[in-house]
């Protein structure tokens, strides 16, 4: 769908899901991910860039699954994750939306909870890539676990959390050969429909994920 199309339903708040491609599992176990490959952190640092072309090709439950633990796995015992957050509280919330349904990453399982089955990519964004690339993540602050941080800092302190885990995924995809774009231009109350989030949650960024076009 094109952006102006999608600008239009936007407007008039219609911008919807697609019906799912293939079926959706109500619960999908990640593989264990790979935490040991990988390129040097200074060559993933040299490779890092935005990328707006994507083929359509799916990623790899493999690939998904160390995508998703780098992003903001469990990295120790006691629970602490491969980004940071203020006093530890953990707000953000990685959903991913595929071709088969949306779903949360439940990080301590390492597994993904359907949340919706449908296709939600095309309304992760107005711009047309979206739609086709494989996978579209979207960042969403609970600020339910941030009643210790003062109300007024709520929101920066959740943006900056996402753009650490933002930055996690760009080191990845560096390292894994995928391209990746982290994205604010999106329409928040059709993200926050499609998902059936609550007042409380505030959805933050939007980042594709998938292999480079060409
Ligand atoms: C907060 C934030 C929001 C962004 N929003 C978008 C966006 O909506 N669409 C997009 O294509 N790129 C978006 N970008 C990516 C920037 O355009 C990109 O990082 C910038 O042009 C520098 O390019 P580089 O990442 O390749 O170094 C965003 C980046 C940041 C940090």
């Amino acid at each position: 769908m094109s952006t102006l199309t999608k600008l239009a339903l936007g407007a008039m708040g219609a911008l919807r899901p697609r019906p799912p491609t293939g079926k959706a599992g109500k619960s999908i176990k990640l593989p264990a991910p790979d935490k040991s490959g990988g390129i040097p952190l200074m060559r993933a640092l040299a490779k890092r860039r935005s990328s707006r072309a994507f083929a359509r090709k799916p990623l790899p439950l493999p690939i998904l699954s160390s995508l998703l633990w780098a992003a903001f796995g469990v990295n120790r015992r006691g629970g602490g994750r491969t980004a940071p957050s203020a006093i530890d509280a953990q707000e953000i919330d990685v959903y991913v939306a595929l071709p088969d349904g949306a779903y949360l990453y439940d990080a301590k399982a390492h597994a993904l909870r359907l949340v919706a089955a449908s296709d939600l990519r095309r309304v992760t964004g107005y711009q047309d890539f979206v739609d086709e690339a494989p996978l579209d993540l979207v960042y969403v602050a609970d600020h339910r676990r941030m009643r210790l941080v003062p109300v007024a800092q709520r929101e920066s302190y959740a943006s900056a959390a996402a753009g650490a885990i933002a930055q996690n995924v760009y080191l990845y995809s560096a390292s894994a050969g995928l391209a990746t774009v982290i994205r604010a231009w999106i329409d928040r109350n059709a993200i926050a429909d499609a998902l059936g989030l609550g007042h409380d949650q505030h959805v933050v960024l939007s980042q594709t994920v998938g292999y480079p076009r060409g």
